[in-house]
């Protein structure tokens, strides 16, 4: 999206490097977002590195981008099929495209990491790579809410098909109707919202994803935070249990 700093590293792996200026804030942060898949996850993820100029890296959005290209690997075809489903990309793939952008780890405005990790031997994963690179992670934000308003965010969200940009037909309407406010793409309904395949990563997200609030809970980095209301009202819960947790660190 058009505000976001340089992804580059992130999109593209390899050797790639973003053009970071030094970060002029006192803090850099680095956090993993947790949530059932809707929540609103992606939404909290833009507005939190526009406050926090942290460096949004979502795995869901490299899948995305990986099916624009012409040719697909037998192992990319598989993993997009599986995303198609609604099922969850198996962990060999998943764990390998993050090591390739493990650079992304040190970026020098922070990280926040939205639908990695989702099992337990990604959460694992992820622990060993931030150590090989001696950083740590300074929360793990966890969003609730009930699911009957998560079918309601994901069956009315219409996503921009060029730019990717997030938008919802009642809560977040663009200015005209299926047209994107920033760049003026088609809005397309992505295909694993379509109810079958909500259902499947829902049930995904209950057996593998949220046991991993258990992990963060028992290493002290889980921050439960509740996703009703508007985006803007979550993003000052965000940062207020962010500052309370500095505030008890320093205590
Ligand atoms: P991914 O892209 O990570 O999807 P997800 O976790 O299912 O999350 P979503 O993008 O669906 O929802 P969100 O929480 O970001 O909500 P959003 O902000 O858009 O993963 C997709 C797939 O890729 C997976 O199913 C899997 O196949 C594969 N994959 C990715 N990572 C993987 C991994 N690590 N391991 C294995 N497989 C992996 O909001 C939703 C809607 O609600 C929008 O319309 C928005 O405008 C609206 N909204 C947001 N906030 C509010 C609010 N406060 N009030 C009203 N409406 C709101």
């Amino acid at each position: 999206m058009s505000e976001q700093p340089d992804r580059a590293a992130w999109f593209e792996g390899g050797d790639t490097k973003c053009d970071v200026p030094p970060s002029p804030r006192e803090r850099v942060y680095r956090l993993v977002l947790l949530g059932p898949p809707g929540v609103g996850k992606g939404t909290q993820a833009e507005l939190l590195c526009k406050t926090l100029g942290t460096c949004h890296l979502s795995t869901g959005d490299v899948f995305r981008a990986a099916q624009c290209q012409s040719e697909h690997s037998p192992a990319l075809r598989s993993a997009l099929e599986a995303m198609r489903r609604g099922e969850l990309v198996s962990d060999g793939l998943v764990v390998s495209m993050v090591s390739e952008r493990s650079g992304c780890l040190v970026c020098g405005g922070g990280f926040l990491l939205d639908g990695f990790p989702r099992t337990a031997a990604q959460a694992e994963a992820l622990d060993e790579l931030l150590e090989q690179q001696g950083v740590g992670l300074d929360a793990v934000l966890s969003y609730e809410l009930p699911l009957t308003e998560i079918v309601g965010r994901l069956s009315g969200r219409r996503t921009c098909s060029k730019c990717k940009a997030v938008f919802h037909a009642t809560a977040r309407p663009p200015q005209k109707e299926g047209v994107c406010d920033l760049c003026g793409a088609p809005l397309i309904q992505r295909e694993d919202d379509r109810p079958e395949s909500s259902r499947v990563r829902m049930q995904a997200y209950e057996e593998s994803t949220r046991p991993l609030a258990d992990y963060y809970q028992q290493t002290g980095r889980l921050v439960s935070i509740s996703a009703e209301g508007t985006p803007e009202t979550i993003l000052e819960r965000s940062l207020g249990a962010l500052q309370e947790r500095a505030v008890a660190s320093r205590a």
